[in-house]
């Protein structure tokens, strides 16, 4: 990859972490597409969700000569770019690394417009730049969910999609037919398919992004009894490990495989291991798994009740829940051998915790003081 890198999703968790190490350790020009009304709203954007990976503003500035902005909408005819800046990006670009998506696992319609609908239209430009002789790489940035409803195991990469197998939501069934697509439309040797399991935290300090996820782990993790088996493994890990994997693999020119799991896979934390580690910040989790079932019941009663904070918790809580109870992990051989293995949940999630709480489980964010 000499050219260009055109970038999807750079305003959300992971696809910020992945295009600061691509600013930050290479010289490549990124292209971000971002939802915006202009150039100066999707500038500001970029920051806003750059932020937690830069020192300040300034070094976001100085990243400028090579960080450009694109307008643009997955659900939009031809990705919504200008002429300009399709035709740039035609001529600039030879790498495609797709990250953005619906996560919105309560809604068919919204998965199905974002995740398939517009990850066609990401192909599409993909196979344009190949016809011209120009895609190195399309990286489709993917889940771990896409193994399906299962129970007690370690997943490896090539045993993951199985078409007779149920899907938990329309997340991970649009998400696998995304991994499908990008094969039957791309020459299978451009496309690389990463895999992150549940990512959350940052192992570098305490501030972190706070995703449905974190809240989550901060509900249970409040509750007076955590009604969960205290031996069922927990696929969690950071996401400045998965962020620098996605910039990392989609940049290496060689790879041994075109599919890598970005997951703790056999060293994931189990919840004793888990409580262990909260337990020097004074926690005392308890776990009660007889109240796995009623909490269940509980938190889909809850989702059913008008919009509120306890609706959210429920929603919350529904969603992960089978990711927390069937005891499934993510094997990491692959990228943890050029990656170096991902670091101990154990280790990131007491500050993860501290910071969440801090901030009320909300993101803060500075916003954009300098025009330029
Ligand atoms: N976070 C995890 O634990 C996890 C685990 C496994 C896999 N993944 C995968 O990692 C990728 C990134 O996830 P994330 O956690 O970073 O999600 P996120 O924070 O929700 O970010 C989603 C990104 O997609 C963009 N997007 C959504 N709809 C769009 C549209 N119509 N047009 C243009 N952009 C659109 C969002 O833009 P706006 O800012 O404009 O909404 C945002 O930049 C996804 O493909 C997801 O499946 C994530």
């Amino acid at each position: 990859m000499r050219d260009g890198v055109f970038v999807t999703g750079g305003t959300g968790f992971l696809g910020s972490y992945a295009i600061a190490r691509i600013l930050q350790d290479t010289e490549l020009p990124v292209f971000a597409m971002v939802r915006a009304r202009d150039r100066a709203h999707a500038l500001e954007r970029l920051w806003e969700a750059l932020q937690l990976n830069l020192p300040d503003e300034d070094a976001f500035w100085a990243l400028q000569p090579r960080l450009h902005p694109i307008p643009g909408d997955l659900h939009a005819p031809r990705l919504g770019l200008s002429d300009a800046d399709h035709q740039r990006v035609m001529s600039e670009v030879d790498s495609v690394l797709h990250v953005a998506a619906s996560l919105n696992r309560k809604s068919p319609r919204s998965c199905f417009n974002t995740n398939l609908r517009g990850s066609l239209s990401v192909l599409k430009l993909a196979s344009a730049l190949a016809a011209a002789g120009r895609l190195q790489r399309f990286t489709n940035v993917s889940t771990a969910a896409v193994a399906g409803k299962r129970q007690q195991q370690i997943v490896e990469e090539d045993r993951s999609i199985e078409w007779d197998r149920s899907d938990y939501d329309p997340y991970a069934r649009t998400k696998k037919f995304v991994e499908h697509m990008s094969t039957e439309l791309l020459d299978d040797a451009l496309v690389l398919t990463l895999r992150p399991s549940s990512v959350l935290g940052d192992s570098r300090h305490d501030a972190c992004w706070i995703t449905d996820m974190v809240r989550a782990f901060c509900v249970l993790a409040d509750l007076p009894a955590v009604p969960l088996d205290p031996d069922v493994r927990q696929d969690l890990v950071a996401g400045d490990w998965v962020g620098a994997g996605i910039a990392r693999l989609h940049l290496e020119p060689e790879l041994p495989h075109h599919t890598f799991h970005l997951s703790m896979g056999a060293n994931a934390p189990t919840g004793r291991s888990l409580a262990a580690a909260l337990a020097a910040d004074g926690e005392r989790l308890r776990f009660v798994r007889t109240l796995a079932d009623p909490f269940h019941v509980l938190m889909r009663a809850l989702d059913r009740l008008p919009r509120s904070k306890a609706q959210q918790i429920g929603a919350v809580m529904k969603v992960f829940w089978p990711y927390m109870t069937n005891d499934v992990v993510f094997d990491n051989q692959r990228a943890s051998a050029i990656l170096g293995p991902p670091p101990r949940f154990e280790d990131v999630c007491p500050g993860m915790v501290r910071y969440a709480r801090s901030v009320k489980r909300r993101n803060v964010r500075v916003p954009l003081e300098r025009r330029r």
